[in-house]
């Protein structure tokens, strides 16, 4: 069993429930995701739990990044937004992968925001990550007001829509920082291929370069 963990409580519960994998998810995250940041969280995951495979989740989405979450201890890594921009995305709208293109990875929220709305009742400190837009901008920060008013709007934000184009306003278009790091839509083996080869690059020269 694979389990993304947000916290190193999250990654306590996971192992006593059996997880085999753990992804240690940071708030860089595309999506659904905590607010702890990947470097403080998988270096806690990995010291408490030296003898499971780590993924590093949460703003990997080159070589530098692949290779810095691989010197920290993780194992692996686990990729959402730098796979959005990709042909194989199949259930993405064409809009969903130009925009992290687009973005220079400063230009996401973490909220519960769309969350309310949705009514959808996700643990205390899981929020989204997503493109911020005018409905975050006016409701990110006011959540008890938007508890109370739910069903006061008229017509709620509905995130991933196939059938229709998005209204960038109000929908919520899931990616995470690391979107600042994607430059084109490209062969999800060609992101694998060249990102593995920085990493083993720069795996391969920086160390020394530091100890010498
Ligand atoms: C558009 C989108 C949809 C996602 N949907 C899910 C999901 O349904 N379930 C889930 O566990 N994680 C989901 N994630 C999170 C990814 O599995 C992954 O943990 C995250 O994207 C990694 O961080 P990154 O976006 O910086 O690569 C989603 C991420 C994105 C960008």
């Amino acid at each position: 069993m694979i389990c993304q963990v947000q916290t190193l409580q999250d990654a306590e519960l996971a192992v006593a429930g059996g997880s085999d994998v753990l992804v240690a998810k940071g708030t860089e995250a595309g999506g659904h995701t905590g607010t702890v940041s990947l470097l403080p969280l998988l270096a806690g995951v990995v010291a408490r739990f030296p003898d499971l495979p780590v993924l590093a989740a949460g703003g990997v989405a080159d070589g530098r990044t692949l290779a810095a979450a691989l010197t920290a201890g993780a194992d692996g890594a686990w990729l959402g937004t730098a796979f959005l921009a990709t042909p194989e995305a199949i259930e993405v709208d064409e809009i969903h992968k130009r925009l992290p293109v687009e973005s220079d990875g400063c230009n996401t929220v973490f909220t519960k925001a769309y969350d309310i709305v949705s009514g959808l009742s996700w643990p205390v400190g899981i929020g989204e990550r997503v493109r911020r837009n005018r409905f975050t901008d006016e409701w990110g920060e006011r959540e008890a007001e938007l508890r109370d008013g739910r069903s006061a709007l008229a017509s709620p934000p509905i995130s991933n829509r196939f059938d229709a184009p998005f209204d960038l306003d109000t929908c919520a278009v899931l990616f995470g920082q690391s979107a600042g790091m994607i430059d084109s839509i490209r062969p999800a083996a060609e992101v694998v291929r060249s990102m593995s080869e920085e990493a083993e690059r720069i795996l391969r020269t920086r160390p020394e370069a530091l100890l010498t």
